[in-house]
């Protein structure tokens, strides 16, 4: 265990690591790519490009500092975060390397005032943090619905709108059972692209008669084009192998509340229509409130329409012509629990709007499309 002398020299850096935390996992990551080359075909570099990654793991270094007295409260964050891990095949032997470009990081950006001592005593707490991480991996790997990465076939390539493509493909050899709310990660090596390059993607559905559906929007322009979603759009079709991992993901219906309300925005509609649908089936009362742009971008119609023959209150609401949802549009919904999904932005939007209303943080349950620390507070 780290000694209570090593815990108060961590919980004195807090505020330089919050000051320098971005500089430091920014010059973490270009100094581990240099050294680790392979790295490049794990880590999406579309993220690294537009800092959203940095960030996230600075946020969630810096919890864990702030909780150094109680690593048990980080548990629930390490939760979500090993999933992507365990879906991403990050193994035990990766986490020394992150530790020691994590430290030569902060020499590097502290400089002199990252003596000796700091760094010895953030090495021991490294080490303590990344063993929770490897632990709960483990009990992952082993639950996991098929080991790796293995080939589907693609069935079906429906648009859904002009930028979002529904992919529905299928494998005999493994076990498609999933719980709503969770993603398969894809792995791709696209042509023109010098690594593999892995991306996480919502099941839609949980009809899964025909398959695994999954729904990929084209991301990004020019310099932030994103290298998976325009490879799967315009690379990729009937018949073609897609090499998938096994479902994964934390995001789900907790309990039978009895009374549900989904909150979702563009393509952040997928997890949630799954756990729709599943709690319809359930016999749970389910409204849902989307926001697509306009009706040219109004995707998944066919599964809206069944929702609502199935029993589901929906309603959508255009944000070019009526704006964003906001408190009149969950007015009368207090006592539900509410599960959102869409862009950082949108979240942001309604967990604002949702808490304004006084609706207590413990019934909004979210998943960003995104790192869902930099949305945390912590
Ligand atoms: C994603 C933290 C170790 C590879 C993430 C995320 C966080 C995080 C917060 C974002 C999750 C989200 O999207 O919500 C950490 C911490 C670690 C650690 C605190 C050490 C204790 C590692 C290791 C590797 C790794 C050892 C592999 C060398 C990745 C990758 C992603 C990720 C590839 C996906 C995001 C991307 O590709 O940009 N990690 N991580 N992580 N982590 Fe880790």
């Amino acid at each position: 265990m780290i000694t209570e002398a090593k815990k108060d020299v961590i919980k004195a850096t807090i505020p330089v690591l919050e000051a320098h935390g971005t500089e430091i996992t920014t010059t973490f990551y270009q100094n581990m790519f240099k050294a680790h080359p392979e790295l490049l075909n794990i880590f999406n570099q579309t993220n690294q490009k537009i800092g959203n990654q940095p960030k996230a793991l600075a946020m969630t270094v810096l919890a864990a500092a702030k909780h150094i007295d109680n690593l048990e409260a980080i548990v629930p964050h390490v939760v979500g975060i090993a999933h992507k891990h365990r879906a991403l095949e990050i193994k035990p032997e990766h986490y020394p390397i992150v530790g020691k470009h994590l430290l030569e990081g902060i020499q590097e950006v502290l400089g002199d005032q990252a003596t000796p001592e700091i760094i010895d005593a953030w090495g021991e707490y490294y080490n303590q943090i990344a063993q929770v991480f490897i632990d709960v991996e483990q009990d992952m790997y082993q639950d996991a619905a098929w080991d790796g990465f293995k080939p589907f076939t693609v069935k079906k390539k429906e648009f859904m709108t002009p930028d979002i493509v529904r992919f529905t493909v299928d494998s005999d050899e493994v076990d498609k059972s999933f719980t709503a709310g969770q993603y398969i990660t894809v792995k791709v090596r696209p042509a023109d692209y010098p690594y593999e390059a892995l991306r996480h993607y919502s099941i839609c559905s949980n009809k899964t008669v025909d398959g695994i559906t999954f729904a990929v929007k084209r991301e990004g322009t020019d310099d932030t084009k994103g290298v998976v979603s325009n490879y799967l759009h315009d690379g990729i079709e009937i018949g073609d192998a897609l090499f998938l991992s096994a479902p994964a993901g934390d995001f789900k219906v907790e309990e039978d509340h009895g009374e549900l309300l989904f909150i979702a925005g563009g393509v952040g509609a997928t997890p949630v229509m799954a756990m729709a649908e599943e709690a319809i089936a359930k016999g749970n009362d389910v409204k849902f409130l989307y926001s697509a742009i306009n009706e040219t971008h109004l995707p998944f119609k066919d599964q809206f329409e069944n929702l609502e023959v199935e029993g589901a209150d929906i309603r959508v609401k255009f944000s070019e012509s009526e704006g964003y949802l906001n408190r009149k549009d969950f007015a009368g919904n207090e006592n539900r629990e509410i599960y959102i999904c869409g862009s950082m932005v949108f979240m942001n939007a309604m967990i604002n709007e949702l808490g304004e209303m006084g609706i207590e943080d413990s019934r909004i349950h979210f998943e960003p499309f995104g790192p869902k620390m930099s949305l945390q507070k912590v």
